[in-house]
């Protein structure tokens, strides 16, 4: 299979595809909105914009199974499996704010082979295939070559609907707060992560997180020579529904960090 091709194929469908949410997002009707849980919402866009994106992506490559968010397929693939956020920061998106991102992986025998994620505010496109290195419009990006975790910059999400782990989450912030150069919450996993890739945030963590939030960003920030983890430093990021990203120098510090507030 050529990874490279797929990828180019899978970035042109996202860039397409993401011209209609930016034309939903200026005039959207907020009476549309659906409540999946507390705070979890979902809009005929987000469904819509999968559909669009299944459709396509089951001609590229036909064999391949789906885990999408809004459940427009969900039969498994026996080797390949697409990874499908259609839209990664609902919430900002209902506010009319931005970043708002598409974010697809490809697996192949459960190992991330492909990752694109499109967002459309900045319309910067993140591509990654297996050992070809990721880049952002075409363009080769790498990680920060920040050293410690004092010079870094931190992107997170608040928990909004799990707050199971509210209270060592807020201590973990405090400590980050005092001893790094700041903390951004900006709403779309997919973004946090794609900024790790291209070295705007250094680090990474959030908990409460699903396959199709990480998926593709964790992938690119892996090709953009950064590392990726749960909290633990373990490999059950993708499903174990917490995960970190940092770049390389930084990872063992902030693993370290995170490990003795979350573990
Ligand atoms: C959410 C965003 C948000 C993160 C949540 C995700 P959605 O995805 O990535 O930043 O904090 O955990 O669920 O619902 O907008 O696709
Ligand atoms: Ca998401
Ligand atoms: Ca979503």
């Amino acid at each position: 299979m050529d990874y490279k091709d797929i990828c180019k194929q899978v970035a042109d469908l996202a860039i397409e595809t993401g011209k209609y949410i930016r034309s939903e997002i200026a005039g959207f009707d907020s009476s549309k909105i659906e409540t999946k849980g507390k705070n979890d919402f979902v809009s005929y866009v987000d469904k819509t914009t999968e559909k669009k994106l299944v459709e396509k992506l089951s001609q590229i490559v036909p064999e391949a199974g789906f885990i999408a968010e809004e459940g427009t397929r969900s039969d498994r693939g026996e080797v390949y499996n697409w990874i499908v956020d259609p839209l990664d920061g609902t919430t900002n998106f209902i506010h009319g704010l931005y970043p708002v991102c598409i974010s697809i992986a490809l697996q192949e025998n459960g190992k991330t082979v492909v990752g694109v994620v499109y967002e459309i505010g900045l319309g910067e496109c993140y591509t990654a295939s297996l050992g070809d290195g990721a880049c952002m419009n075409g363009k080769p990006i790498h990680v920060s070559e920040r050293k410690t975790l004092k010079e870094s910059l931190v992107g997170t999400g608040f928990p909004y609907s799990d707050y199971s782990k509210l209270d060592s989450f807020m201590k973990s912030m405090a400590d980050l707060m005092q001893n790094t150069h700041g903390m951004r919450r900006i709403g779309s996993a997919a973004t946090d992560l794609i900024y790790v890739a291209c070295g705007r945030f250094d680090c990474f963590y959030e908990y409460g997180l699903s396959p199709w939030d990480v998926a593709a960003g964790a992938f690119i920030v892996e090709e953009a020579g950064g590392k990726v983890s749960d909290f633990s430093g373990g490999d059950n990021y993708i499903f174990g529904r917490e995960m970190l990203a940092a770049n390389a120098h930084v990872f063992s510090e902030f693993v370290n960090k995170v490990k003795s507030y979350m573990e």
